[in-house]
């Protein structure tokens, strides 16, 4: 049995087709899941998970039609307007990852002024994937890397090395990963983080998904065997470690994977 995730990440998919299914527009079904957003962040704090990091927006979802598009960038705006104070208070730290640049000034203002208003809060980590897509986070780390090694040869780069400027490079990789609405993909979130993550699926539409099928989430992860390449005997029979040191325990900070 795994204890409870520390870290899960969310793929909130499913909204348009919520509305669809209601003969609403697909922004009603936004406007439905951003209000399952704040259900959901008061639930895992309340559960003890440290870590929640929700895909809200992502680098391909601006081939969407120009007026959802900014329906989306609206509900983003408000919910800033709307949260942040109570998380503050809360102790919800609040990050936001993806490239920032691409959004209206006023949007990026706000997103920095929520960051460093919860700077210093340690409760729940709460980060939002906006305009976040996982290819152009590794790519990004390797410049960063790159930039702030100018005198090494990019041979010397390594997975620890990378991971230091990924955008969660403050982040611990996340046990479990939800994604609700029915589709089995990654759909660029987080490759270089999940590389060992649990993937659990849900046909579940996003602002349908509530405590109960998130505690179903949970149950699903603590049920799952995590060998990181090694054999079921070993990671089932802890106590051979004692004999054949190399095959010691499994224990989660001791994978850096690469
Ligand atoms: C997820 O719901 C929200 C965003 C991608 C912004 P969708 O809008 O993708 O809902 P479906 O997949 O069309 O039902
Ligand atoms: C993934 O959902 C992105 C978010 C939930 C923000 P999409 O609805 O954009 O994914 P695809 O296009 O079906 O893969
Ligand atoms: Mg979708």
């Amino acid at each position: 049995m795994n204890t409870q995730p520390k870290h899960i990440a969310i793929i909130m998919d499913g909204n348009g087709r919520w509305a669809k299914k209601r003969l609403m527009p697909r922004t009603v079904g936004h406007a439905r899941g951003a209000a399952n957003v704040r259900h959901i962040v008061k639930t895992a704090h309340a559960m003890g998970v440290r870590y929640l990091t929700l895909f809200a927006f992502s680098s391909e979802n601006w081939r969407r039609p120009p007026e959802e598009v900014s329906a989306l960038m609206g509900l983003f705006l408000q919910y800033l307007a709307s949260e942040v104070a109570e998380m503050r208070a809360a102790g919800i730290r609040l990050r936001v990852i993806g490239d920032r640049s691409a959004f209206a000034p006023l949007l990026q203002s706000r997103i920095d002024q929520a960051e460093h208003d919860t700077a210093d809060n340690d409760g729940l980590h709460l980060t939002i994937a906006a305009n976040y897509g996982g290819q152009w986070d590794v790519l990004t780390a390797v410049r960063a890397w790159q930039a702030a090694h100018p005198e090494r040869s990019l041979q010397e780069l390594d997975p620890a090395g990378l991971a230091t400027h990924l955008s969660t490079a403050e982040l611990p990789d996340p046990e479990l990963l939800i994604r609700t609405g029915g589709e089995s993909r990654i759909s660029n979130f987080l490759l270089w983080q999940t590389a060992y993550t649990e993937l659990y699926f849900t046909d579940v539409h996003w602002p349908d998904f509530d405590d109960a099928a998130l505690n179903k989430a949970v149950q699903w992860y603590a049920q799952r065997v995590r060998r990181f390449g090694r054999t079921d005997e070993q990671v089932l029979q802890p106590y051979s470690a004692e004999h054949h040191p190399s095959t010691a325990l499994v224990i989660e900070k001791d994978i850096k994977i690469g």
